[in-house]
């Protein structure tokens, strides 16, 4: 047909294979070279049916994100399925890898899908701010029922092939050669003469029973965001309107959100995510090493949480501790972690226990000497490190990569303490490790590439987010919250109250306000860091006195019913919080809330600026990606230097200075990169985003 479409026939079957790697995205010549092949085999009176397979690692991944945002080109992914739909003659879609969003639409088109066992069928355009634009919202409901439709369209979450065919979402599970076996199946097809029924003829599992509550319970936690509550409505169309008006409200709803700002900033960090993948100095092709078993040392909660990143990606590790009680202590609670997924019904019984089964536990160090990749995770003081690491030398294999934890240690000075500094890297995993999915690996001054395409290959198959940066106090992330901490801490001295700082942020997106975030994380651990350096935060050090270590000790900055992880405002508090402010002899004053958003995310923005003149953080989109993944940036916001990057970096410098003159604090003065780029009118990411 053209060089993505092929078309060959065995005997009277036709198969028409498409080839665009590397994931098979519907783009312009894979949409006309489908109407063509269905066209000819159409007219083609000798073929009895046609198999639309992909060729590659998967059939077709969906849309072509690339071209969202272009003028359409004829024929667009509407025109390929009404062809399909028109064919006289059995269609079949022969599925393997992931059938996602257009790709799954144009296999509900067929009238049969056959899959491998390992294939896995989707709609995650929530996940891009979109809805299913191609007839999903309103072919899958007619298959599967409204309620188990609307999961899948708004969680955007794949199902297994196994399940896919439970539901009747697939007629088949092709054992062998996956285009074989779609032959022998349509031939059966023919032979038998089954009637030839679309998905969109189909009205009897259309209930309207249950979609309110369910639509109710899924979308609860998604306010704010456009494309979950257009999904619910487009699914509701489905239930009431006839097909094509279905159809047509579906079309209308994903051009709205494909042109709208939630979905580009989504796009956004789809693209900034995989770019991360990419690192400045290491050629593409550039061989990780192997990476067959694993070490962790520490059992403590981030050992154990990266164990289970281990065994939880079928690797098997390592686990080392000081003494057999330490040991224990930390295995248990790792089975505790899993038995609590298990009996949320995330988890099979018998892969926790293959899973366990990964897990070694030791207390000698000579036991890691086997493993590929070492990850330190003991307390954070520097000279302990430095002994782990130079027995580490003396230990590991050659060629293994030895990393370590650290959250803000100078991972040169580690890598100093072995004569093998090219083999050391930072893994920053984020608590709970098991499921936070950002990793910031540091890149040493010494590092190997071939070390850090190691680290940044093993984070995926972690099914990690990984972004590389340079050594620095607290790295990317940590380093702007640093900022953001500061200005929260001004904010209660100057008016503020926590549960209004909180609940800005959490109306602007975040999942949890900087308060709530620090009575989680537990007040005393920086209290004591604090004493040891003779420091005071005067509003937090108040409240760790008077044993506000947040909700370990049932009050922090928020007081907790006992049981309870819901922050509720505290008067002691708010007297603490008056008392420190009076004492400083500071006028207090009400602050709206879109001052405490400006306050809470500027500065934050203009350290990003200062990370990128220094050349800690390759591009403005990693700090996006860092944000989103480690921190709960709303996606839809597309990370801090893509809002800013929005907003026009001009607005950022002047209420920077103003922010700056007002405190007196200098370091919130505009960082020389955001001065610079606002004189020119330009932003972080050139072009700036539109
Ligand atoms: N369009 C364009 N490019 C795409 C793409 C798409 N739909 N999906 C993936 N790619 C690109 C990636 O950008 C990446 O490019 P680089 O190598 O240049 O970085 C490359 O394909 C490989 O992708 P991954 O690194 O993500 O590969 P993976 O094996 O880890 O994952 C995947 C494969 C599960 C298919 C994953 O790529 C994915 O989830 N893709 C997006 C799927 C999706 O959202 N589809 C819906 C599209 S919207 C739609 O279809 C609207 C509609 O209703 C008409
Ligand atoms: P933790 O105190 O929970 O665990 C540390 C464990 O290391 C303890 O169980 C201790 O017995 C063990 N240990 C100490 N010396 C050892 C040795 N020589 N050999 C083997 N085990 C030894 O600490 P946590 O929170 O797990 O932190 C570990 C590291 O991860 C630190 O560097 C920390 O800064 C970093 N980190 C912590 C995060 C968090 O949220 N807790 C987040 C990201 C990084």
């Amino acid at each position: 047909m053209n060089a993505s479409v092929d078309l060959r026939r065995d005997g009277e079957i036709a198969v028409v294979t498409v080839d665009n790697p590397p994931v098979n995205a519907l783009k312009h010549e894979v949409r006309a070279g489908l109407v063509e092949g269905l066209r000819r085999t159409r007219d083609d009176a000798t073929v009895e049916a046609v198999i639309i397979a992909c060729a590659g690692r998967t059939f077709f991944a969906g849309a072509d994100i690339t071209e969202f945002g272009k003028p359409p080109q004829a024929p667009g992914l509407g025109e390929v399925i009404a062809a399909i739909e028109a064919m006289p003659k059995p269609v079949v879609a022969a599925l393997h890898g992931t059938a996602l969003g257009g790709g799954f639409e144009l296999a509900l088109a067929c009238h049969f899908r056959v899959a491998v066992a390992g294939a896995r069928v989707g709609l995650p355009e929530v996940k891009l701010g979109l809805l299913p634009g191609a007839g999903g919202t309103q072919r899958l409901p007619r298959l599967i029922g409204p309620e188990k439709a609307l999961k899948m369209i708004v969680t955007g979450d794949p199902i297994e092939a196994r399940e896919a065919f439970a539901d009747g979402v697939i007629e088949e599970i092709v054992d062998g050669d996956l285009t074989d076996g779609a032959i022998a199946f349509v031939r059966r097809i023919v032979a038998d003469r089954r009637p030839l029924r679309l998905v969109r003829d189909r009205d009897d599992k259309l209930v309207a029973e249950g979609f309110a509550d369910a639509a109710e319970v899924l979308t609860r936690r998604l306010r704010g965001r456009e494309a979950p509550a257009a999904c619910v409505e487009a699914v509701r169309n489905a239930i009431v309107l006839p097909f094509e008006e279905g159809l047509q409200r579906e079309g209308e709803l994903f051009r709205k959100l494909v042109a709208g700002d939630q979905s580009k900033a989504q796009r956004h960090i789809f693209f900034a995510e995989r770019e991360a993948a990419r690192v400045p100095g290491i050629p593409d092709g550039t061989k990780p090493r192997p990476m067959a078993t694993a070490a962790v040392i520490g059992a403590g909660t981030m050992g154990g949480g990266i164990a289970m990143c281990f065994a939880n990606a079928g690797i098997p590790v390592t686990i080392v501790e000081t003494s057999r009680d330490l040991l224990q202590r930390g295995i248990d609670r790792v089975a505790a972690n899993y038995r609590t997924t298990v009996s949320r019904g995330g988890l099979a019984a018998g892969e926790m226990e293959h899973r366990l089964a990964l897990i070694h536990g030791v207390t000698e160090l000579d036991a890691v000497g086997a493993a590929d990749f070492v990850i330190e995770a003991v307390f954070e003081e520097m000279d302990l490190k430095k002994r782990v690491f130079a027995d580490l030398d003396r230990i590991a294999k050659a060629g293994a990569v030895l990393a370590t934890n650290t959250s803000t240690l100078d991972v040169d000075a580690i890598a100093r303490a072995t004569k093998r500094p090219q083999d050391v890297l930072g893994t920053h995993f984020f608590s709970p490790a098991n499921v936070m999915r950002l990793l910031e690996i540091v890149r040493g001054a010494a590092t190997a590439p071939d070390a850090v395409a190691t680290a940044v290959a093993l984070g995926r198959r972690l099914d990690k987010v990984p972004v590389t940066v340079g050594v620095c106090y607290g790295f990317v992330g940590n380093r702007m919250l640093a900022r953001r901490s500061v200005e929260a801490e001004r904010l209660l001295l100057e008016g503020a109250l926590p549960q209004e700082v909180d609940a800005a942020v959490t109306g602007f997106g975040f999942p949890m306000g900087p308060f709530a975030m620090a009575d989680m994380a537990g007040l005393d651990v920086g209290w004591r860091i604090r004493k040891g350096r003779g420091e005071r935060n005067e509003i937090e050090d108040a409240l760790c006195e008077a044993g506000h270590f947040g909700q370990k000790t049932g009050k922090g900055y928020f007081r907790y019913e006992a049981g309870s992880r819901t922050p509720l405002p505290d008067p002691e508090v708010e007297r603490t919080i008056l008392e420190v402010s009076s004492r400083a002899g500071i006028a207090r004053r009400p602050i709206p809330p879109e001052e405490i958003v400006e306050r809470m995310v500027y500065p934050m923005v203009n350290e990003g600026a200062r990370i990128l003149e220094e050349g800690i953080a390759t591009r403005p989109g990693d700090i996006d990606v860092i944000w989103v993944y480690g921190y709960g940036w709303p996606v839809w916001r597309g990370g801090p230097m893509y809002y800013a990057d929005r907003l026009g970096l001009a607005q950022i410098r002047d209420r920077l200075t103003l922010y700056a003159e007002r405190s007196g604090d200098e370091t919130l003065r505009p960082a020389t990169r955001i001065s610079r780029l606002a004189a020119e009118g330009r932003g972080f990411a050139s072009p700036a985003p539109s």
